[in-house]
């Protein structure tokens, strides 16, 4: 027998720590959600590894905010006001964004809400909403930016925030999982679209990551358990690491399938659920 008992890991595993290369030197990504959880994080993440970086979000205040505490300008860092499910302001804030950038050489959509119903009532307005931020809006700023790259000849990556609800889905939140599965699809698509242009695109699937977004579900939840929301959100550690999932661990996958590394990497919807879901 093996001196090594098999057990279940009974304490939190420490993020562990990691150095930051200048592997996006010189490089210009746009960070759709840059203010939120995990999209700051990315946005952080990039641009210690040297790149520049507009962050978009909806309200200003939040974007000011962001964009002064990762350096501001003269740190590689620009924001701009964005809400992703209107074409105009996709096609404006794209366009600001080349302006600020020079180039795009990168995209990650980040922005999306997540919103919880009776599986039997979700209202049409609700799908609606939930497709227009989730789906539509990445696909939209996919598009411009995708276009972008192919009249610059700029080999290009594009990274999608989707989730595990993609894949697996949760009856509560059932159009959000939904989107997130259309997310998937589109990623899977576009890859093969954009393949002949040298744009490499990918998606990742978070399990429970500690953010605000995370922080609404446990309260979303509360109300149709009755349970506490800060107890829900305490059981919605990933069981390997007995922990939540940090923001900047998404944001190293999402930061490797933007670079130059992840070329054999195409079209996949990669977990970043420490080991949930086993597909
Ligand atoms: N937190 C989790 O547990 C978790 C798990 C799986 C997937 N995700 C996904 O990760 C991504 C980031 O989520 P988060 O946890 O950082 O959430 P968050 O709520 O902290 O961030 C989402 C950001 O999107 C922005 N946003 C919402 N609607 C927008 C719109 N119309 N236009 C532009 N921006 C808009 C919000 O203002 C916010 O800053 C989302 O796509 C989410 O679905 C999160």
């Amino acid at each position: 027998m093996s001196k090594y008992e098999t057990r279940r890991p009974d304490r939190p595993l420490p993020i562990r720590k990691s150095r930051a290369f200048p592997v996006h030197a010189g490089k210009g990504f746009l960070v759709t959600g840059g203010t939120g959880g995990i999209g700051r994080s990315i946005a952080e993440l990039l641009i210690a590894q040297e790149a520049r970086v507009v962050i978009a979000d909806l309200k200003q205040e939040s974007v000011d905010e962001t964009v002064e505490a990762l350096g501001g300008a003269a740190g590689g860092c620009f924001g701009v006001v964005m809400d992703v499910a209107s074409e105009a302001a996709v096609a404006a804030g794209v366009a600001k964004s080349i302006e600020l950038l020079g180039r795009v050489d990168g995209l990650v959509n980040s922005a999306a809400i997540v919103l919880h119903a009776d599986p039997m009532s979700i209202s049409r307005s609700d799908w609606q909403r939930q497709f227009e931020i989730n789906l539509f809006g990445a696909y939209d700023v996919s598009r411009l930016v995708a276009a972008h790259m192919i009249e610059h000849s700029i080999p290009g990556a594009i990274v999608s925030i989707a989730s595990e609800s993609g894949k697996k889905g949760h009856v509560e939140s059932l159009a959000y999982s939904a989107s997130k599965a259309g997310m998937i699809s589109m990623t899977r698509m576009l890859s093969e679209a954009l393949a002949a242009y040298d744009i490499n695109v990918n998606c990742v699937c978070p399990g429970g990551v500690a953010t605000p977004m995370l922080k609404e579900v446990s309260e979303a939840y509360s109300e149709f358990t009755a349970e506490p929301a800060p107890e829900i959100f305490d059981k919605m550690v990933a069981a390997q690491l007995v922990r939540h999932i940090q923001p900047v661990e998404v944001a190293r996958l999402t930061s490797f399938l933007l670079g130059d590394d992840a070329m054999l990497v195409r079209g996949q919807a990669v977990n970043a659920d420490a080991g949930e879901t086993p597909y």
